[in-house]
């Protein structure tokens, strides 16, 4: 198995001033390549305080994570820029999508940050939003989009430059059965396709059941939340 990302005792502390929460205790686990990862627990535990952490959106106050050997926290700018754009596809909670851009240049935008070629960048966005099941809609800006039709455009974005790692804050929260079915089946495929990793914060206890490991997070501290899984 090769380690593609490790977390070591990652603590995480908001303050102030006078008050401070201590929302992440002491993370530790590791993400193989291929392994794909479900993290679970209730509302304010701290899910998408560790993805953000995870993805270097935003430091912690102690420990660190490390991605290919290389601690994420220690990037220069160019470095980091590059790790977002080239190694990490990120699903936000809240899907982020920029509203003045539409559906497919969205999904695009990754690639035109990596200065793909326009036509070419747009046929993948395209063909990546066949994936989603939004390909109709390919024209459309987010505030003409449901809720879970922007979610899962904002899945391929995440998706469109086939990234070593996704991390997912709840993706198919927003999405009926058949919809979060063809998103696990596009998960399924990137895996055996890419070697994808994927850490994915759900509360759906179905989709969690079927990835490789799930840990849950209780009061910020990280456990395996079940039997059948492999060591920490
Ligand atoms: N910037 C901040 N300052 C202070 N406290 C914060 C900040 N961001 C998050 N918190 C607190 O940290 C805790 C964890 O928040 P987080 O968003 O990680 O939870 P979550 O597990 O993702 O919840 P949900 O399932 O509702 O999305 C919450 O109690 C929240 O109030
Ligand atoms: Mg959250």
């Amino acid at each position: 198995m090769t380690e593609l990302l490790k977390c070591i005792n990652l603590s995480k502390e908001y303050t102030d001033g006078k008050n401070s929460v201590t929302v992440l205790k002491n993370i530790n686990f590791t993400v193989n390549k291929a392994e794909q990862i479900a993290i679970v627990g209730s509302s304010g535990s701290g899910k998408s305080t560790l993805l953000h952490l995870l993805g270097a959106l935003d430091i912690p106050t102690s420990g660190s994570v490390s991605f290919e050997q290389q601690n994420i926290f220690e990037f220069n700018q160019n470095q980091q820029a590059q790790f977002r754009n080239q190694s990490l596809g990120f699903v936000y909670q809240f899907h982020h999508l920029l509203p003045e851009f539409n559906a497919i240049e969205n999904v695009a935008m990754p690639l035109f940050i990596a200065k793909k070629p326009i036509k070419q960048a747009n046929a993948l966005a395209l063909a990546m939003l066949e994936k989603v099941g939004m390909s109709h809609r390919a024209t459309h800006k987010p505030s003409e989009l449901s809720g879970g039709e922007r979610q899962r455009v904002a899945i391929a974005r995440a998706l469109v430059t086939k990234p070593k790692l996704i991390l997912a804050d709840e993706p198919t929260g927003n999405l009926d059965r058949k919809n979060g079915e063809s998103i696990y089946q596009l998960l399924v495929e990137l895996r055996e396709q890419t070697q994808t990793s994927f850490v994915v914060v759900t509360h759906d206890n179905q989709l969690a059941s079927r990835l490789d490991r799930s840990l849950s997070l209780v009061d910020g501290v990280l456990s395996e939340s079940n039997s059948s899984a492999g060591g920490l």
